[in-house]
C-alpha cells in the first residue's frame, strides 16, 4: 500500500482548484496571442494535462526531457537535454509547465537554452514552488503552491519513478528515502 508511504499535502480537490485558478490567469494574459506550451517530462506530464484542458486560447504542445535527480532526491546540479522540442520556436510565446522548483538550476537552464532561440517571450508556471532550496535566480511568472523544504510525490511527481500517479499532492514520509 503506497498511501502508507505518505501524508496528503494538497488533495485532489485542492489542485484542481488552483489548476483552474492559473489556467483563469494564463487565459487573461494571452487572450489575443498563440500560445506554445512546453511540458518537462515527465513530472509535469499530469499537471500539463490538467492545465491545458482548462484554457480558452489558441495553444500548441511540445515536451522536453531532461535530466534530473535519477532514483536520489538530491539535485546535482546536472542538467542535460534528453528529449529536445520537435518544432522551431522562433517568434513564439513559450510557456513552459514544470511541476515543481526547487534549486532551480533545471529551468534556469532551459529557459536559458529557450531565450536563444528566438521566441518573442518565455515564461514559467509551475504548480510548486521550493523557495528555501533555491540555488539560482529563477523565478517563475506562475506558481500555484510555495510549500516548505519536503520531498513531494504524486499527481506526476515520483521518487525512484513510484507515486506518480497518486492524484494528491503528497510529502513522502523521510522514513522511506532515508531507509
Ligand atoms: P531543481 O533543478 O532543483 O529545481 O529540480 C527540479 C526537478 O527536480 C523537478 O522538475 C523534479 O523533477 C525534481 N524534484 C525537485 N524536488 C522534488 C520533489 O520534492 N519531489 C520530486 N521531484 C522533485
Amino acid at each position: 500500500m503506497v498511501s502508507r508511504d505518505v501524508d496528503i499535502l494538497f488533495s485532489k480537490e485542492e489542485v484542481e482548484n488552483k489548476v483552474a485558478e492559473l489556467a483563469k490567469k494564463i487565459n487573461e494574459d494571452y487572450k489575443s496571442e498563440n500560445l506554445l506550451v512546453v511540458g518537462i517530462l515527465k513530472g509535469a506530464f499530469v499537471f500539463m494535462a490538467d492545465i491545458i484542458r482548462k484554457m480558452d486560447i489558441a495553444v500548441e504542445v511540445d515536451f522536453m526531457d531532461v535530466s534530473s535527480y535519477g532514483a536520489s532526491s538530491v539535485s546535482s546540479g546536472v542538467v542535460r537535454i534528453e528529449k529536445d522540442l520537435d518544432s522551431s520556436i522562433e517568434g513564439k510565446n513559450v510557456l513552459i509547465i514544470e511541476d515543481i522548483v526547487d534549486t532551480g538550476l533545471t529551468l534556469e537552464y532551459i529557459v536559458e537554452v529557450l531565450k536563444r532561440r528566438g521566441p518573442k517571450s518565455v515564461k514559467v508556471c509551475c504548480l510548486l514552488d521550493k523557495p528555501a532550496r533555491r540555488k539560482s535566480n529563477i523565478d517563475p511568472d506562475y506558481i500555484g503552491f510555495s510549500i516548505p523544504d519536503e520531498f513531494i510525490v504524486g499527481y506526476g511527481l515520483d521518487y525512484a519513478e513510484k507515486y506518480r500517479n497518486l492524484p494528491d499532492v503528497c510529502i513522502l514520509k523521510p522514513s522511506v528515502y532515508k531507509e
